[in-house]
Parts: C-alpha cells; sequence; structure tokens
C-alpha cells in the first residue's frame, strides 16, 4: 500500500510518498520550512502545502513532536503550547479530504527502524531515541511497539534531559563531540539502569556524524546508529497507517547473539 508520509519537525514539515511494504519513497521529497509562530494553523496550511505539490489525495500517516493519542496532541516541549489539545488528526482530515492518522515522530521513526533498519528481527527490549532538537524515544519489546514514551524529558542534573545531551544541546552550549559524548553517556546510563534494554539505536540527524561520538561511548548495551537515516521519519510516518507495522517481518532475522556475531 501506498501512503504519504509526513514528518512535522520544529524547522520543516517534511514528506513524500512511500511503500509501506518495503519503506522506499516512491516520489520525490518535498521539504516546506515549519513557519515561525509554528501555530497549529500555519502547520496545518504548511502540511496541507506539502501534500497538494506532491498531488497526493490518498491516506497520511504523520508523525509529530508530542505524545500523541487519537489523533489529538497532549505535549508540545518544541512546538507552540497551543497544540496541547488540539485535534491534527480531525483537522488534516477536514482540509485533506483524506485518511489521517498520526503518531509520535520518534515512535515513528523507530517503527521504521525496526522494520526496516537497524532493529529488523531484534527480539527483546530495543529502545530508540532520536537525537535533534529534543531528545525523542521509541521503545519496543518483541518488534511492538509501547507507544508515546517521553524518556527524553527524564531529570538529569536537575533539569530536563533534552536541554542537556540533545543535539540542540551541543549545539547551544558549542560542546566538542567528547564533552557531548560525555553528556550522552550520562544519559545513555540512566536509560540503561532504568529499562536494561537489548539494543540501542542512535537516529535524528545527528546520527549521519555517529564516527564522531559512537566511538566514545561505553556502555554495557548494544548500541548501533540508525540506518534509515533521514528516510526513517518519513517512511515511519506512514506506518502509522498500517496497525500491524509494528510486528516483525518473517522470516525473523538473527537473534541479537547472532548479531554480535556478524
Ligand atoms: C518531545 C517528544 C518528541 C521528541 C523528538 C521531545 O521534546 O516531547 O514527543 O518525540 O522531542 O522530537
Amino acid at each position: 500500500m501506498n501512503v504519504f508520509g509526513l514528518d512535522i519537525g520544529g524547522s520543516g514539515i517534511k514528506g513524500a510518498p512511500v511503500n509501506t511494504k518495503t519503506g522506499k519513497l516512491t516520489g520525490g521529497r518535498i521539504r516546506v520550512p515549519t513557519p515561525r509562530a509554528g501555530r497549529p494553523d500555519d502547520v496545518v496550511a504548511t502540511a496541507v502545502k506539502v501534500i497538494s505539490r506532491a498531488k497526493w489525495d490518498g491516506p497520511v500517516g504523520v508523525g509529530f513532536p508530542g505524545v500523541v493519542k487519537e489523533g489529538v496532541i497532549h505535549t508540545a516541549a518544541n512546538v507552540d503550547k497551543s497544540f496541547i489539545g488540539f485535534d491534527l488528526g480531525e483537522r488534516l482530515r477536514q482540509e485533506l479530504g483524506s485518511p489521517v492518522q498520526i503518531v509520535n515522530d520518534a515512535d515513528a521513526a523507530g517503527l521504521a527502524e525496526i522494520r526496516w533498519g537497524a532493529g529488523v528481527g531484534v527480539e527483546g527490549v530495543v529502545l530508540m531515541l532520536t537525537l535533534g532538537t529534543g531528545i525523542g524515544t521509541a521503545l519496543f519489546i518483541g518488534g511492538k511497539l509501547v507507544p508515546n514514551t517521553e524518556l527524553g524529558h527524564i531529570e538529569l542534573h536537575g533539569g530536563d534531559a533534552e536541554a542537556y545531551a540533545s543535539d540542540r544541546a551541543r549545539k547551544v552550549a558549542n560542546l566538542s563531540w567528547n564533552d557531548w559524548s560525555a553528556r550522552l553517556v550520562e544519559y545513555l546510563r540512566k536509560m540503561e539502569d532504568l529499562l536494561w534494554p537489548d539494543l540501542i539505536i542512535i537516529g535524528g540527524g545527528v546520527s549521519k556524524r555517529s564516527e564522531k561520538f559512537l566511538p566514545q561511548i561505553k556502555t554495557r548495551t548494544e548500541i548501533v546508529p540508525a540506518e534509515m537515516l533521514n528516510a526513517a521519519g518519513i517512511a515511519g510516518a506512514a506506518l502509522a497507517y498500517v496497525p500491524e507495522a509494528s510486528v516483525p517481518p518473517e522470516p525473523p532475522a538473527a537473534t541479537l547473539h547472532q548479531r554480535s556475531q556478524k
């Protein structure tokens, strides 16, 4: 099935049609900058612009950077606070006249990695992190998503962890890769102590530069960079529309033990 995947981010709204069997984009990727005020009306208008530029009139799956339940936005850490309580799903359905499903952006990226990327066939507990403006988390058990985990907001040094260890925190404080890696290790160790995952996947824009920081990261859990890089947000958003998406594809691929011997 083909679904238009739409990734709503702080700086841009990006989308493309996606084949939900293969995860491949079946058309060009379109990006329009997110309006500065970023209020719901502006974001909806921009999302509609992206979809109409693509001349798309089929189903749309959306990734949004906040808690989403049945299309309604419940948190807004890095977007305008007026999103809280906003029924984005209903509004987009009205504007587009098409079916729309919405999931959290990190959950979308995680679904894509579990289905087509670094998490394929991994049994046990997988934690996907997206490091960008914030820290997004997606938690899987046996390939099944526990939706809307918000583990980027645990307390670290008396503040919000994402203000300490996100990629934005690195840029704002002008940290060297080494200094930022040290912060990230602190965060990752907390995650390990709380969740005891079997695999951690590091995604988000910064995963393109994983050679700058992953070698410095020593944790007891295996850590790998996301494989789908930028495509994960869009491809995973399309999976919002396919409820069975979180079931790992058949046949089951290697177990963790076999992976580590690759
Ligand atoms: C939000 C999450 C989101 C993450 C990445 C966090 O600030 O609370 O919902 O997944 O940023 O965008």
